[in-house]
């Protein structure tokens, strides 16, 4: 597996005959990058690359936000990289994705994606910004790892939608596999951040897919019946959700009859918590 960190080295790496998939990350991997590193496998085949890149992109938090203090964990990161069979690691510095920003205002000030109206609601509307940093970066490595599929877990669901939307508005040659989210034996959705909860804060996350499941077997009473159970699930063990919200699978339309999909935003000790399920409106769970 080769380790760069420079993007002249990613281009002068030798040319492969079969086509390139690259995972994103922003390190502090888990076993759903793993998965993501195995599913990416099966669509190159032996013959193809898998990129994993990993680099904690400054342009997606706001002020006050996490930035600092995400865990950067390289070594970890590198090992299960091999582990998993990845052919390249590109561990970029902010200077070598950011040409000459030396800061974030600097970076922020420059040409940068704009995510569009489905960039300002549910996660976007508490962090605004946040989607116009990550297609601006997604659309850097793209470029950058001339890949032919990206994967992305489905556990950050609009920024999959939003994703795929740049890559069909702005022509893209890649193809966006979605991958399901792969969760701890209670249920928890895995994520980077899982890391900054205490071990009460742990537990009471596993409410929330719990809370979720319960709003699952009302889908055939309809979308509201959906977010009511879900909301009354979880402030009746003292959560406030930020959001809990059922819309079409394209998070523009309408909450409709048939497929659905379900997102839940719960902050739990200083940590920001999302998870989405499909739902199927209408009929019995
Ligand atoms: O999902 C993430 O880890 C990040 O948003 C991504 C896609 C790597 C862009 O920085």
């Amino acid at each position: 597996m080769n380790i760069v960190v420079t993007r002249e080295e990613l281009a002068q790496l030798a040319p492969v005959t079969g086509s390139t998939a690259v995972v994103m990350t922003m390190g502090a991997l888990h076993a759903g990058h793993a998965h993501l590193i195995d599913v990416a496998r099966g669509y190159v085949g032996d013959a193809g690359r898998i990129i994993v890149t990993i680099f904690v992109n400054p342009l997606q938090f706001g002020a006050g936000e996490d930035f600092d203090i995400y865990p950067r964990t390289l070594d970890d990161d590198v090992q299960l990289c091999q582990q998993h069979g990845a052919d390249v690691v590109f561990a970029p510095s902010v200077s070598e994705v950011y040409a000459d920003a030396a800061t974030r205002d600097d970076i922020a000030s420059g040409v940068s994606i704009v995510a569009g109206p489905l960039g300002d609601i549910l996660e976007g509307a508490s962090r605004p910004g946040h989607f116009s940093g990550v297609l601006t970066v997604v659309a850097k490595l793209f470029h950058l790892t001339r890949a032919n599929f990206g994967l992305f877990g489905e556990k950050d669901y609009q920024q999959l939608v939003l994703i795929r939307s740049m890559v069909q508005a702005l022509n893209f040659p890649v193809r966006v596999i979605g991958v399901p989210t792969v969760r701890e034996p209670d249920g928890l959705a895995l994520s980077s951040r899982n890391r900054y909860l205490s071990v009460d804060g742990r537990h009471l996350a596993a409410a929330i897919p719990a809370a979720m499941q319960r709003g699952l077997e009302v889908a055939h009473e309809g979308a509201s019946s959906v977010e009511l159970t879900v909301r009354q699930n979880l402030e009746s063990i003292g959560l406030q959700p930020d959001y809990v919200v059922v819309t079409g699978t394209d998070l523009r339309s309408a909450p409709p009859q048939g497929q659905g999909r379900l997102l839940v935003a719960v902050k739990i000790e200083s940590t920001r918590l999302l998870d989405n399920m499909p739902v199927s409106l209408g009929e019995p769970a």
